[in-house]
């Protein structure tokens, strides 16, 4: 298959330059496209012919569900058997952006999209041409992230292009994402709302709309035999082709840290990289080192994480050394991906 690229303003997207993309979805077509979080890989959700061509473009299991995307609230009240006083509360404070809602599905979206569950994850963009697409298209549309299963998610249409072209219909490539993870999930069929996976809109945003919000145990790790709830956080995910270590502890005895790693694994003939910031980048001593971003811009850290992982992977580093980033307002949502990346491999400092 010919992989169609479009490129469009990121800003105002006419409709125009979006109308072959619109074609493409409206016929059951695979198309991606950018939003604030990461790219996402589109098809019809009411369709299920589309669910199951995104699950093979990706060769993602079908049982890990995919998001709904929407442009208006009526689109949430069209494919949920009711609608908590929470999804309200919830849309009007953080829609459109980066924050998708669990909710119990009536029969209108297949369970194709929703991986055979009786639940719909939902969420309405706020990316400019995301909601262009979606807008004009009047599809509401399922999206993954648009990597390949197990890769970083994309953040930039090259990443998509190197993960997916010749297996999808088209990319419309709005330029890079604004935040470079993915959405925060919060599941609204529990009594208590409960974070499945967390992202930009933090705990403390969460709890300050709905009060009471915990964490979903199976993410934070403490206790191995309790799973996650999202299947698609019970994957190996994110991960970079070599061996990711995480080295935890104060800024100085880190760096000693990870420079005396490096060292041996040079000395034992291994490829080895370092992800730095801004801040330290120049207290190491390693042929390869990245710098992901700014501590005192913790934005930034997230923005290019994944475009480091997969820079990493083709420079062919086989061992890899990272700082950790418990930054006050989205250092989770960077550390639960980090985490997954390293295989929880973490040392201290
Ligand atoms: O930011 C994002 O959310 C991006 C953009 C494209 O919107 N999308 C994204 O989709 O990250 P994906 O498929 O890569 O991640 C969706 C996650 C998976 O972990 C999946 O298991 C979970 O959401 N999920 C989807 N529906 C669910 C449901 N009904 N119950 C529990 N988890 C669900
Ligand atoms: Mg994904």
């Amino acid at each position: 298959m010919e992989t169609l690229k479009i490129t469009v303003d990121k800003e105002h997207p006419s409709i125009e330059s979006l109308s072959e993309a619109i074609r493409l979805i409206k016929e059951g077509g695979l198309v991606a496209f950018p939003t604030e979080t990461v790219y996402g890989l589109g098809g019809d959700a009411k369709n299920p012919e589309a669910s199951k061509k995104i699950y093979a473009a990706k060769g993602r299991p079908s049982d890990n569900p995919l998001i709904v995307h929407i442009h208006d609230f009526s689109e949430l009240e069209e494919i949920v058997a009711e609608v908590p006083e929470s999804a309200r509360k919830l849309a009007d404070a953080f829609w459109p952006g980066p924050l998708t809602m669990i909710l119990p599905k009536n029969d209108v979206i297949p369970l194709e999209t929703t991986g055979g569950l009786d639940t719909v994850a939902i969420r309405m963009p706020s990316h400019p041409v995301a909601r262009a697409f979606l807008t004009e298209s009047k599809v509401m549309i399922a999206a993954p992230s648009a990597n390949t299963s197990g890769r970083p998610s994309p953040t930039t249409a090259d990443h998509v292009w190197e993960d997916l072209h010749g297996k999808i219909d088209c990319i419309i490539d709005g330029g890079s994402v604004d935040i470079g993870l993915e959405s925060t999930i919060v599941d609204l069929t529990d009594e208590i709302p409960t974070i499945l996976r967390p992202g930009y809109i933090n705990e403390k945003m969460l709890s300050e709309v709905l009060g009471q919000v915990r964490m979903d145990p199976g993410i934070l790790g403490v206790d191995k035999n309790v799973r996650p709830k999202a299947p698609g956080m019970r994957y190996k995910h994110y991960a970079p082709k070599g061996d990711l270590t995480i080295v935890e502890g104060d800024r100085d005895k880190v760096v000693l840290k990870i420079n005396a790693c490096v060292k041996a694994d040079l000395a034992a003939g291994f490829k080895v990289g370092v992800i730095a910031t801004e801040e330290t980048k120049a207290l190491y001593d390693c042929d390869t080192i990245l710098t992901v971003g700014e501590r005192k811009n913790e934005d930034t850290i997230a923005h290019n994480l994944y475009g480091i992982l997969r820079d990493f992977d083709e420079l062919g580093i086989e061992k890899m050394y990272t700082e950790s980033f418990d930054t006050p307002r989205i250092g989770q949502a960077i550390m639960n991906r980090l985490l997954k990346a390293a295989g929880h491999h973490v040392i201290e400092a």
